[in-house]
């Protein structure tokens, strides 16, 4: 059974020629795959879902799900059903309409997703939150959406500080035996009543999809928007990167709490109408491997921190499972080492694709496809549609082998379309109205494959999650002892970096092991579990500009055994 499946899928790349297709390709030429090519009507949840209903798909599956305790699978029309009766109840009982920033905070569980979709198919802007946030991390983020409604389960529930938000009217609990109040509604109370059929709320090209918040090395996080057209690039990059054809079984490992969830999670997949695997349980290398054999999963996209935990689980588990039904694998998030793609090769008898991006750009920029030779450690070269660049700080563009800041020309289809009320910000991101910036370092050999150096900013990348180093510092400071704080990334084996707090302690506190412990507590409990620090270090006190900013990048050289410099020189700022 399992190797039929895996004949079934046709092994010849989507894209076969990797050159000819990106000299020649157009965004226009996808729009004939979309209902809005002839309707001018967007609705993204209508393109994933209630689509390929009508169009006779409504029995093939779309979503198995699975964690610890439970173990189910949803077709489009099952899908379509139940995001028609979360819409009806969202509208119905929180009087949610279009352009209303809804927010989701809830483990993965199939009614994220059809939660996800009612939002969508009200026009309202979804905002997914990682059930790790703790109260501060949730606060900040539905203060500065100005955020109506929230999503949420009996557990999250006391995280959302009602009282202290006074935009927000309801909060809707999907969960078993609610404590429902004037504010606080029980799903399930309007569940059974609520109407199976829903008018979606059409949209233009660029009304709000998705707001993804995210971190950068100064200030609180930024909410970076999202639209509608940004489906355009989901479709095609899923079809050419991830390879996505008919028959196949994809599995996203990551959680729609952070944008690879929802662009790759959700939108790609069901754009291209293929069986989406929803794994909701915690990391095991057993119940991973399990997943992939259980599903027959053809289309497998994770990150290099859980490739790095799965090799150090030994190649011997590997052999335990069938994993022969896995035809193409891709990485996200972080630079994927040499090493990984060879024990790949070993175990999986298959080459990991790296692929590269942001929240800020909503999809693939610059990939590894199936069709092209990969250069281990390259992060392959830029998806047809996107012309990309290594320029230096005045926007000019460099030559080959030359390292400089990896650019995008502005104006793709998923592009974030500003950043939430921080219009500033937004501008920030471009040189000359032409060129994005990433803030990544990088160049291209001659052949223009792009090689990944590192962060311009102080950004922390730790097992693929982007932490603000702001953030925790901010967070730091709340603590009665803590007088300063400086947060940077030091490299890890495993994680890629780790967050390693420097501090200096307010007068009269002595430092100890439990205060390491109780300060990581705090930032656990106070922000998020992945934004607390793994190493704490006392110093007497930190080194600072003469404007009172805490010198990063000395403590970077203090944690790398570099030479500082000539400390009286660095810079005011
Ligand atoms: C930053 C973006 C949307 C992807 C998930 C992370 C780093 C991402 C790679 C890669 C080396 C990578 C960059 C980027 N990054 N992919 N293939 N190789 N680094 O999204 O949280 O917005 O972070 O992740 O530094 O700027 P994000």
């Amino acid at each position: 059974m399992r190797l039929e499946l895996y004949k079934a899928v046709d092994k010849t790349p989507n894209m076969k020629d990797y050159d000819s297709v990106y000299e020649s390709f157009q965004w226009e030429d996808t729009f004939d795959h979309f209902s809005w090519s002839k309707t001018g009507q967007y609705n993204m949840a209508y393109e994933c879902i209630d689509k390929h209903v009508e169009e006779g798909y409504g029995e093939h599956v779309a979503l198995k799900y699975r964690d610890k305790n439970v173990e189910a699978s949803y077709t489009f029309k099952d899908i379509m059903i139940e995001s028609n009766k979360a819409a009806n109840i969202f509208r119905n009982q929180a009087d949610v309409t279009k352009g209303d920033r809804v927010f989701i905070f809830m483990n993965r569980s199939p009614e994220l997703y059809f939660a996800l979709f009612g939002i969508l198919k009200l026009g309202a802007i979804a905002g997914p939150l990682f059930e790790a946030f703790m109260e501060k991390a949730v606060t900040d983020r539905l203060e500065n959406s100005e955020a109506k409604v929230v999503i949420t389960t009996n557990e999250l529930l006391n995280r959302i500080p009602h009282n202290k938000l006074p935009n927000l009217e309801k909060i809707i609990v999907i969960d078993d035996e609610v404590n429902a109040s004037n504010d606080v509604l029980d799903y399930y109370e309007y569940y059974d009543s609520a109407d199976e059929t829903f008018d979606i709320e059409w949209l233009k090209k660029d009304d709000g999809l998705i707001l993804h918040y995210t971190s950068g090395s100064t200030g609180q996080p930024k909410g970076v928007l999202h639209v509608q057209q940004a489906m355009v690039q989901h479709y095609i990059t899923g079809k050419y990167v991830l390879d996505l054809k008919e028959d196949d079984v994809f599995w996203c490992t990551a959680d729609p709490g952070w944008v690879t969830g929802t662009s790759y999670g959700i939108f790609a997949p069901w754009l291209n109408r293929v069986t989406n695997v929803v794994f909701g349980g915690r990391f095991s290398p057993e119940a991973w491997y399990e997943t992939l054999e259980k599903y027959d999963v053809t289309v497998w996209y994770s990150a290099p921190t859980a490739f790095r935990m799965l090799m150090n689980a030994g190649d011997e588990l590997v052999h335990h499972y069938d994993l022969s039904s896995v035809r193409h694998i891709l990485s996200v998030g972080e630079p994927l080492n040499p090493e990984v793609i060879k024990w790949g090769n070993n175990v999986f008898k298959k080459r990991i694709h790296d692929t590269w991006w942001m929240t800020e750009t909503g999809a693939h920029m610059i990939c590894n496809y199936p069709s092209m030779d990969i250069r281990a450690g390259s992060m392959g070269k830029p998806v047809p549609g996107i012309q990309a660049a290594i320029i230096d700080h005045q926007g000019n563009e460099l030559g080959p082998n030359q390292m400089g800041n990896l650019a995008i020309k502005k104006g793709w289809p998923s592009m974030m379309h500003t950043i939430w009320n921080n219009e500033a910000k937004y501008n920030s991101y471009f040189v000359d109205d032409t060129w994005y910036i990433s803030g990544d370092s990088a160049y291209k050999d001659e052949d223009g494959y792009y090689w990944f150096q590192g962060r311009v900013d102080d950004v922390i990348m730790t097992a693929g999650e982007r932490v603000g180093p702001f953030e925790v510092e901010s967070k730091l400071v709340e603590h009665p002892k803590v007088a300063e704080a400086g947060v940077i990334g030091k490299p890890d084996p495993i994680r890629g970096e780790i967050i390693k707090a420097f501090i200096a302690l307010r007068d009269g506190y002595e430092t100890s092991d439990e205060l390491k412990e109780e300060i990581r507590v705090f930032v656990k409990e106070g922000l998020a579990a992945h934004a607390a620090p793994r190493e704490i270090e006392f110093k007497d006190k930190l080194p600072k500009t003469r404007s009172g900013k805490i010198m990063r990048r000395v403590l970077k050289s203090w944690e790398l055994d570099l030479p500082t410099g000539d400390l009286s020189t660095i810079d005011d700022d």
